[in-house]
């Protein structure tokens, strides 16, 4: 609900207050972000910031207002050069040269619909209305307009922000920065979390405190990277999974962004995200316009779980559209680590042909299926079946596929080209790089310059023929490297700070497009599994492959990682083989499951060479899958930290509360343990449900031992499962066993599933 009085602005969702409002010097004073606060027009003098002299060598604003400073003021967006020195929402060089900026109040709207943006992606609504706040500020001295939009999501207790700003003057300005949105607190007892990582090692939570100065997480990898995921937190010292306050902030944006901490002199500290100011600059003429992407902000006071079912929420209902939203996705099997480049018809219908029999719906081939690729030096770009390899072609395989009753998909990576390729000897000129130096080379390829009209039409056209060009049900959209070498030959040399943020413009133009052809096609987005993690890519694609890493040890956590801010629809996460190929480790084929089915469960291994056994149990995982996946893929998923270091517990919770599922993951098993329980999270207390887990078999690597797994068999009220929780069968400690025991190897895991009677 957005309630306006006089110049008291307060955005309220079920349970959060966000409030500012209009000083005397038509400055926006951030007044409150958190729980839910009632407000009349008694309220303001409580909340505003009282100012009876100048903290010492301060500067005041002019001269009328000898008391004011802005650097020492909640604000809700701020410039240099009017005495604020703290991290600044805009940066703006004039044609004068000067840089200062005055941002004055100049009157607000309130609209019962969503602004479209030209360029970007955005949240949306499907309830119906949605509200949206529009503050316009003008710069005092120069015709320059900032519109911020305020947008209220109500159920998710999530309110989103973004800025645009026009040059209404008769001279080009140069942009510096433009944030999406800035929060200033009072204190600075916050922890800042953010997710760094690398390559198979996505989303390791990182949490920082910051005392004093700025702490910057960033990427300037083209990409919104696996370095440092763009959901960042802020949270209290005694937060924990259940309990406390924490903030959340994310981006709609798949390019170099900016999440900002910085704790000023008066221990204020501000927050503020969007496009990374490194290496970015961009002329507005007079009559043009630019806008920022949108920040997506929420608050909790129920914990890490708290906020985090908020983000869930808030990406499944106005972040993810279009046919795939509610639809259960498929399980699929890819030919990547069975097969990498190896592979022909042959082969893949076999692997096709082990899948139907175990019960997978989609065969995907992935990489090496056109040109001359049998490694990654070459025919990126030649986007036709290798005849070699596929001699009737894409359709060709397709129909083989589907006439074994599966799905067919395909793997492409549109916005690159390797040099030995004939497009690159056909347009040498589309890559991006900087004419007469050396190119900086990554995987062996180069980036084709989505910048570039023609090459946008290329990427639309090359794909809709390749699509159409057989029965293809989905598509995996890969992007293997991260720039270098930032130039766009469509730009002139005074324009190139903007080609990073014209890149993904020109690939949101694709994947609009592309998308809007083919809205029946399950598009996964991937980028050496999580480099491009994020909601923009969400908005077009409905899921993301989320590592390349499918060790389920590592799995765990990366999925852990990305559970904080992104709900498990949207995570592509498959059981692969053991010895696995990215940690050498070997976990048993259950755990490999029980991990992934806390997802978007598929299979990338070579059934051809599994055991009668092992597929029998792959056929028995994947009926499981197909009959829970309901609650698994769109359920409310939460963490539960007390099980002790090393081990991993998840509580997924059906969107009726009527089914949920649960897992408990051990690393390296220690002898003679204490006792295990497990806490369920978010059932319903007043319910009855039955407690189970599944049975399987329980092999060592060498055959010679094998157990049947404990019974877990019991009736309680969900309040028993959340508050006490299930005290678990005695684990084994080198002494007793006997059926009824726990045996609980290195890297064991159970699923418990709870059903309401
Ligand atoms: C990187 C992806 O993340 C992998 O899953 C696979 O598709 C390879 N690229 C293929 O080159």
């Amino acid at each position: 609900m957005i309630y306006v009085k006089d110049n008291l602005f307060a955005l309220h969702t079920e349970n959060v207050s966000y409030v500012f409002r209009v000083t005397d010097t038509l400055h926006l004073e951030h007044l409150h972000f958190g729980g839910k606060i009632t407000l009349d027009g008694d309220s303001i003098p409580a909340l505003m910031e009282k100012r009876e002299f100048l903290n010492g060598n301060l500067n005041a604003y002019d001269r009328e207002h000898g008391t004011l400073s802005l650097e020492n003021y909640l604000l809700e967006m701020s410039a240099y050069g009017k005495g604020d020195i703290r991290e600044p929402f805009v940066d703006i060089i004039y044609a004068d040269g000067s840089s200062t900026s005055d941002f004055l109040y100049d009157g607000y709207k309130v609209l019962h619909e969503k602004s479209e943006y030209d360029t970007l992606p955005g949240s949306y609504s499907d309830y119906g209305r949605s509200e949206q706040l529009i503050l316009y500020l003008k710069e005092r001295y120069s015709d320059i307009v900032m519109e911020l939009h305020y947008y209220v999501y109500e159920r998710c207790d999530v309110i989103c922000r973004s800025t645009k700003l026009r040059n209404e003057s008769m001279q080009a300005v140069t942009l510096k920065r433009l944030m999406s949105a800035q929060v200033d607190f009072d204190d600075s007892d916050y922890i800042f979390t953010h997710f760094n990582g690398a390559w198979i090692r996505e989303m390791n939570r990182v949490d920082n405190t910051v005392t004093a100065g700025r702490f910057v997480n960033a990427s300037y990898t083209g990409t919104s990277s696996s370095r440092a995921n763009p959901f960042v937190m802020l949270s209290r010292r005694e937060t924990s999974q259940n309990f406390g306050e924490c903030y959340g902030f994310n981006l709609i944006y798949s390019g170099n962004h900016y999440e900002a901490v910085d704790v000023g002199s008066f221990s204020k500290l501000r927050f503020v995200n969007g496009i990374n100011p490194q290496g970015f600059s961009y002329t507005v003429g007079p009559g043009e316009r630019f806008e920022a992407p949108e920040s997506v902000m929420s608050y909790s006071d129920k914990g890490f779980n708290g906020l985090s079912g908020n983000m869930h929420e808030f990406v499944r209902e106005h972040i993810v559209r279009g046919t795939w939203k509610y639809k259960e996705r498929p399980v699929l099997l890819n030919s990547w680590e069975a097969a990498y480049f190896d592979i022909n018809e042959e082969k893949l219908l076999r692997l096709a042909k082990a899948g139907a029999e175990v019960g997978v719906e989609l065969f995907v081939v992935d990489d090496g299926w056109f040109g001359e690729r049998n490694d990654d030096t070459s025919s990126l770009g030649d986007w036709k079946a290798s005849e070699k390899k596929l001699p009737g072609g894409i359709r060709g395989i397709a129909d083989k596929v589907k006439a074994l009753g599966l799905k067919f998909g395909i793997w492409v990576e549109p916005e690159m080209v390797n040099v030995n390729s004939r497009l690159y000897e056909m347009h040498p000129e589309w890559v991006v790089d900087i004419p007469g130096r050396t190119h900086s080379e990554g995987r062996n390829q180069r980036i084709l310059d989505m910048v570039n009209k023609d090459v946008q039409n290329y990427v639309i056209e090359t794909m809709s023929r390749l699509i159409s060009s057989a029965d293809i049900s989905y598509v995996k959209w890969d992007m293997n490297r991260t720039f270098t070498d930032y130039y766009s030959k469509c730009l002139p040399p005074e324009r190139q700070g903007e080609m990073a943020h014209r890149y993904v413009v020109g690939l949101y133009h694709c994947m609009k497009t592309l998308t809007g052809r083919f809205p029946d096609i399950l598009f996964e987005g991937c980028a050496s599994g999580g480099n491009r993690f994020d909601l923009g890519i969400l908005c077009y694609f409905p899921q993301i492959w989320a590592s390349d890493n499918t060790d389920a040890m590592c799995r765990a956590r990366i999925q852990e990682g990305y559970s904080y801010g992104y709900p498990m629809l949207a995570l592509g996460a498959h059981v692969s083989a053991c010895p696995n190929r990215q940690t050498l480790r070997n976990t048993p084929l259950w755990t490999r499951f029980n991990v992934a089915a806390f997802a978007l469960c598929g299979y990338e291994c070579n059934l051809c060479e599994m055991s009668e056994e092992e597929l029998e149990e792959v056929k028995e995982q994947i009926d499981i899958y197909k009959e829970w996946r309901s609650v698994l893929q769109f359920g409310d998923f939460y963490r539960y930290d007390e099980n002790g270091a090393g081990y991993v517990s998840w509580t997924c919770v059906g969107r009726d509360k009527r089914y949920a599922a649960g897992l408990l993951l051990q690393g390296l098993a220690q002898p003679n343990m204490p006792d295990k329980r497990f806490v369920a999270r978010g059932l319903r207390p007043d319910a009855k449900y039955h407690f189970y887990n599944i049975k399987f078999k329980i092999r060592s690597d060498s055959g010679n031992m094998q157990a049947d797994t404990e019974t877990e068999d019991y009736h309680v009220y969900g309040d028993v499962l959340m508050n006490s929780g299930v005290r678990l069968s005695q684990g084994f400690a080198a002494t007793g066993y006997n059926e009824r025991v726990r045996v609980f190897p290195d890297f064991a895991s159970r699923i418990y599933f709870m059903e309401e009677e």
